[in-house]
């Protein structure tokens, strides 16, 4: 027993040192960067983020060259060359890691580029990104290769071959060797080549990486050896070996002009190629045909299932994209499930949504709906990407939204960053999506949950509608009555919240409501003043009787920005849209119009209602004589007229 524990220690020692040995060359550094800022965040926080980072790459570089995964604050990246196998591949991965560790110990990000791989970490996401400010090339500067006349056109022919045909090659990577001849009959040196793109990126994007990275590298030779190093992609060649013949890419079918053949077998070549360009144009022309009456078939039916854009996602991959929806993961809850974030197999974040159903009725629902939902497409409305509803549960997978939702802008922890101009933006973008939903849309949409809440924030603060899960499909034409409240109190209209009346004037209540909290930074449902218990609502009502609107601006904008009059409109605006009767709200496009026109379209003035107490027992929705506050309302509020 003894000796075979002794034997197996010794083999695992051997085989560690051959593989120290054998990547060595690998971690030879070619660019080194740490962030100039230290991370914002609890420095132990951090630290757990960025080992939970790491390690989860780590784990999935036992399958391919290149990893993603993020924590929190903490995005990264690993790829290594396809020549390396697993095990080099991770000591490499290890031998970077021990790097930044050592030399960027408390940085927000950090890139390291070593021959055989390369790693970055940031506080952001920059999966899309191509180009580092610091990307340069790396030339082998102590030696000259020998023959240098004919060793430098050799090396820029092949580099450019090989850019040629890297971004069409499904992996991004291709590794090539080419002869260096001088008028004689036998080579005198080797050249050897390697290009890769990071997975993540566009076939173009690769292109223009690597086009990049080509004039970087191009003043290297005659020297022995250069790398190029960038943040999308990766050149290097050398005169001596540094993958085996096994690892070589073929890339002549990429390469057009056939500048790779030699003088012998150019004929052979030519003949060839004029064979192949016969066979393609033939076959081109036949998939053409055949794909020409696929799509007329498809058209039939295409009334019916209504599915494009829709992706089934695989519900194994969707629990690995948010690490087994942990709670680090978590981005929020709504009112039917928790939101995750994940980052999926191309790279990018995506949001998930785990709904709570449970009875098939419900998961008819599920599958209608996300058809429906899939194929609204608008800049406005937060896109449906596709969804998951085989396994356990059922997911929803959105577009993520970095910047989050606008309520965090208004009175959460960012209060304050937004101008004027943005909140006139974002006032426009909301009523664009909703007027959408409702009326361009081929049926009309009720969001039913119109609230600061469910608007996320694009990189430019765009706005974007979000969370149609409790959004029910009404036909065009129709409006329903319905028994379920499902809005949120001081959001939702009295006749919806009283009587379930439910038309798209819901929606434009709610908008109204979000304007005033856009234009006050106020939540709609603090109460102004203690003891009168006055809603945002009503106060604004107070203050817009009394000529004093003005006092309503958020004190956190810069009152040179804004114009009192133009002010004076949103506010009548937002005042008309949750006015009684519910047929004198005006649609939303008739708002967009209005807001367009800086709300200079001629104006009726806006009719007060007579308020309701929104007390908290509001969601018992048979309350229409049970609540004595509310009984002076209703004779105007059960006027309802629908569209
Ligand atoms: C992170 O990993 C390093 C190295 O394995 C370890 O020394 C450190 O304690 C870890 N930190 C946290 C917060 O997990």
């Amino acid at each position: 027993m003894r000796r075979i524990l002794l034997i197996c220690s010794i083999f695992v020692t051997v085989l560690m040192i051959m593989q120290g040995a054998r990547s060595d060359p690998q971690a030879e550094e070619l660019l080194r960067q740490c962030s100039n800022s230290n991370t914002t965040n609890d420095l132990s926080i951090f630290l757990s983020n960025f080992n939970k980072t790491f390690s989860d790459m780590r784990k999935q570089l036992s399958n391919g060259h290149f990893a993603t995964a993020y924590y929190t604050d903490v995005f990264g990246l690993v790829q290594c060359r396809n020549y390396l196998s697993i095990a080099d591949c991770v000591a490499c991965f290890d031998a970077g890691l021990a790097q930044i560790r050592r030399d960027c110990p408390q940085a927000d990000g950090a890139h390291l580029i070593y021959q055989g791989c390369f790693l970055r970490y940031e506080a952001r996401n920059f999966y899309k990104q191509i180009s580092f400010e610091d990307s340069s090339g790396v030339c082998i500067n102590n030696r000259t290769a020998s023959e240098p006349a004919a060793f430098k056109p050799a090396v820029e022919e092949l580099l450019t071959d090989l850019i040629a045909a890297t971004p069409k090659i499904k992996s991004f990577y291709a590794a090539s060797k080419r002869q260096v001849f001088d008028g004689g009959p036998t080579a005198i040196a080797t050249v050897y080549v390697v290009a890769q793109c990071v997975q993540n990126i566009s076939q173009s994007d690769c292109d223009t990486c690597l086009s990049r990275a080509y004039i970087n590298v191009q003043t290297c030779p005659p020297q022995a050896g250069g790398s190029s190093v960038d943040a999308g992609c990766f050149l290097r060649y050398s005169d001596t070996a540094f993958f085996t013949d096994n690892d070589v890419t073929d890339i002549t079918q990429y390469v057009e002009g056939g500048s790779s053949t030699k003088k012998t077998p150019l004929i052979a070549g030519l003949i060839g190629g004029l064979c192949l360009v016969l066979l393609m144009s033939v076959l081109l022309l036949w998939y053409r045909l055949l794909r020409k009456s696929k799509k007329a078939e498809r058209g039939d039916i295409s009334g019916v299932t209504k599915l494009q854009g829709a992706v089934m996602y695989n519900y194994k991959d969707l629990k690995s994209a948010t690490n087994n929806f942990s709670l680090e993961y978590k981005v929020g809850e709504g009112g039917f499930g928790d939101v995750y974030k994940g980052i999926i197999a191309n790279g990018n974040i995506v949001a998930v949504k785990k709904l709570a159903v449970v009875t098939s009725k419900e998961k008819t629902d599920f599958e209608s709906e996300v058809r429906l939902i899939s194929n609204v497409h608008h800049r406005n409305i937060l896109r449906l990407l596709g969804c998951s509803g085989k396994g356990p549960v059922q997911l929803l997978v959105y577009e993520f939204m970095e910047n989050g939702s606008l309520d965090t802008f208004l009175y959460g922890d960012k209060r304050g960053t937004l101008s004027w101009k943005q909140r006139m933006d974002i006032i426009l973008g909301i009523a664009r999506g909703l007027a959408y939903l409702h009326e361009q849309f081929h049926v009309c949409i009720i969001h039913r949950d119109m609230k600061s809440s469910n608007i996320l924030l694009d990189d430019d603060l765009q706005p974007k509608i979000a969370d149609f899960g409790l959004a029910r499909l009404l036909p065009k034409d129709q409006s329903h009555l319905t028994t379920r409240f499902a809005g949120t109190l001081g959001y939702t209209a009295p006749e919806y919240a009283i009587h379930g009346h439910l038309s798209e004037k819901v929606d434009t209540y709610g908008f109204g409501i979000v304007v005033l909290e856009i234009i006050s930074g106020r939540r709609c449902s603090d109460m102004i003043n203690e003891h009168l218990t006055e809603s945002l609502l009503q106060y604004t009502w107070k203050l817009y009787d009394n000529g004093k609107h003005f006092e309503l601006m958020d004190e956190t904008l810069d009152p040179t920005e804004y114009n009192v009059d133009n002010a004076k409109k949103i506010i009548e605006i937002a005042l008309k849209c949750t006015q009684s009767p519910v047929s004198s709200r005006p649609a939303m496009s008739e708002v967009v119009v209005q807001l367009v026109n800086d709300g200079s379209v001629e104006q009726r003035p806006p009719n007060k209602p007579k308020f309701v107490q929104m007390t908290k027992n509001i969601d018992d929705d048979s309350s229409t004589s049970t609540a004595p506050s509310i009984s002076n309302a209703t004779a105007t509020l059960t006027k309802f007229t629908g569209r």
